[in-house]
């Protein structure tokens, strides 16, 4: 049997990290997950239950009420984000949690609640995660790591093209704005913010298509696993 290796994916928002890193499990079977999915659940359990942002006490006390897991779903290929046993993957994906969801993930200690989720879902290995800090602090050792970038007038466009299915008042000036202010909360944050790991190989997709950049990740996977 081969070799099972840990495939940490990041980047900034909507550059097809997640389309990526299910390609990859699926094609190597092993399980995916996307780690933004865990900051967006948090970030509707608080805006559901009023808890603020700003106060600790009742963060930490809420995080203690969070039950977070993931159900593989056959339609979509990919799981499903249920908290406290509700299914929420498209509750998860609406504009009103993507406007706060950089707000919750700079939370220190959201931060600790979902890495060590992350941490033991490694364990085994044999999994491709992605978010924005798996190679640089979920993964320090992971034995691939891609930062995967593209034009940020190219992500709009994909991203919004992919909310008008679900979402269809949507504007392109809104994902426009959305992106832009969570890649510059993302990156700034004090705690685990977006940056290349030093190891990391880059991936920027503006000009390749879903295939050509699988082809590519799935090369360096190949490498890493028969080394
Ligand atoms: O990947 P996404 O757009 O669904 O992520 C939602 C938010 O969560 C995004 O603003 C960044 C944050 N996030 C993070 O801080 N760390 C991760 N590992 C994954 C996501």
């Amino acid at each position: 049997m081969s070799k099972k290796i840990i495939i940490a994916i990041d980047g900034f928002s909507s550059c097809g990290k997640s389309t990526l890193a299910k390609a990859l499990a699926k094609e190597l079977s092993y399980v995916f997950i996307d780690t933004g999915a865990m900051y967006r659940a948090v970030a509707l359990y608080f805006m559901r239950n009023h808890i603020s942002f700003e106060d600790l006490n009742a963060i930490e006390n809420a995080i203690k009420e969070i039950k977070l897991h993931f159900v593989f779903n056959d339609t979509t290929g990919k799981s499903d984000m249920y908290l406290n046993g509700e299914n929420v993957e498209l509750a998860i994906r609406e504009m009103k949690v993507s406007q706060k969801v950089s707000e919750v993930a700079a939370i220190a200690a959201v931060r600790d609640f979902a890495v060590a989720q992350q941490q033991a879902m490694g364990e085994e290995k044999g999994i491709v995660m992605d978010g924005r800090d798996i190679g640089t602090v979920v993964f320090p050792n992971a034995e691939l790591k891609i930062f995967v970038t593209a034009d940020p007038k190219i992500r709009t466009e994909r991203r919004f093209k992919e909310l008008l299915a679900t979402q269809p008042n949507i504007t392109r000036e809104e994902v426009a704005e959305n992106l832009t202010h969570r890649d510059l909360i993302d990156s700034t944050r004090e705690h685990s913010p977006l940056k290349q790991a030093s190891d990391a190989l880059v991936l920027d997709n503006t000009n390749l298509n879903q295939e050509e950049q699988f082809t590519m990740a799935l090369n360096w996977a190949k490498e890493r696993i028969n080394a």
